[in-house]
């Protein structure tokens, strides 16, 4: 099934998110945001009062987690059990919480299935799947891998705009964490053999979309 996958992965603020699902909806494919579950996962973890520095109640958590999240680029609801969720998980709590949910390899192992499942199950004839480890861990064999990637001050000032946040210091600073700590568990800040790279550090969103379907023409 990874010859339905088009993976992208790339660091927080890197625009994978709205490039990916631009990208969907201009291909007609659906598109799955696999931090959207480990946030929700997240959320799920501090909502039973959970401590997210417990890996066995992290585990227990995963393996009760009726997440329902759908693969139309246009649809971003995500929901837990009947909550649903998609403004929570963007919560910066949930921000903070997730890096330590997501350093959970059985977690990590139990996730990547149900993504790998999602794909095997979907109704378009490709998805974009946007992460972390999509091009390494969970997709290797995908004909389309890109790393999206831009300078950490332009991922800051994104993410601050997006944010409607003043300080972009402070911004910059909570992503440089949760890069730190993702990238202890993967490397996303370097492409593996045969992953493209596409910098949008000086395009623009519509030339940095376009970067990713010229990739997309050569390869799939
Ligand atoms: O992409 P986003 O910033 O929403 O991802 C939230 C978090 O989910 C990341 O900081 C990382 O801890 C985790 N994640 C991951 N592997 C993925 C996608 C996300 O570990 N494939």
């Amino acid at each position: 099934n990874a010859d339905k996958v088009i993976a992208i992965d790339g660091p927080a603020g890197s625009g994978k998110s709205s490039i990916s699902k631009a990208v969907a909806r201009r291909l007609g494919y659906g598109y799955l945001d696999t931090g959207a579950a480990y946030r929700a996962l997240a959320w799920h973890v501090l909502e039973r009062g959970a401590d997210t520095a417990d890996e066995s109640a992290v585990l227990a958590a995963a393996d009760d987690f009726p997440l329902r999240q759908g693969l139309d680029a246009d649809d971003r609801r995500v929901f837990v059990g009947d909550a649903e969720v998609t403004d929570a998980i963007r919560d910066p709590r949930v921000s903070a919480a997730v890096s330590g949910v997501a350093r959970v390899l059985d977690v990590r192992a139990r996730v990547n299935d149900a993504f790998r499942r999602m794909v095997a199950e979907a109704a378009f004839p490709a998805v974009v799947v946007e992460g972390r480890d999509i091009t390494t861990v969970v997709a290797p064999d995908a004909p389309v891998r890109i790393l999206l990637t831009a300078s950490p001050e332009v991922r800051a000032a994104r993410r601050a705009g997006e944010l409607s946040e003043q300080d972009v210091a402070a911004v910059a600073d909570a992503i440089r964490r949760r890069d730190g700590a993702d990238s202890a568990v993967v490397d996303f800040l370097t492409a593996a053999e045969g992953v493209e790279v596409v910098d949008s550090s000086d395009l623009d969103f519509d030339q940095t979309i376009d970067a990713v379907l010229a990739v997309i023409d050569r390869r799939a």
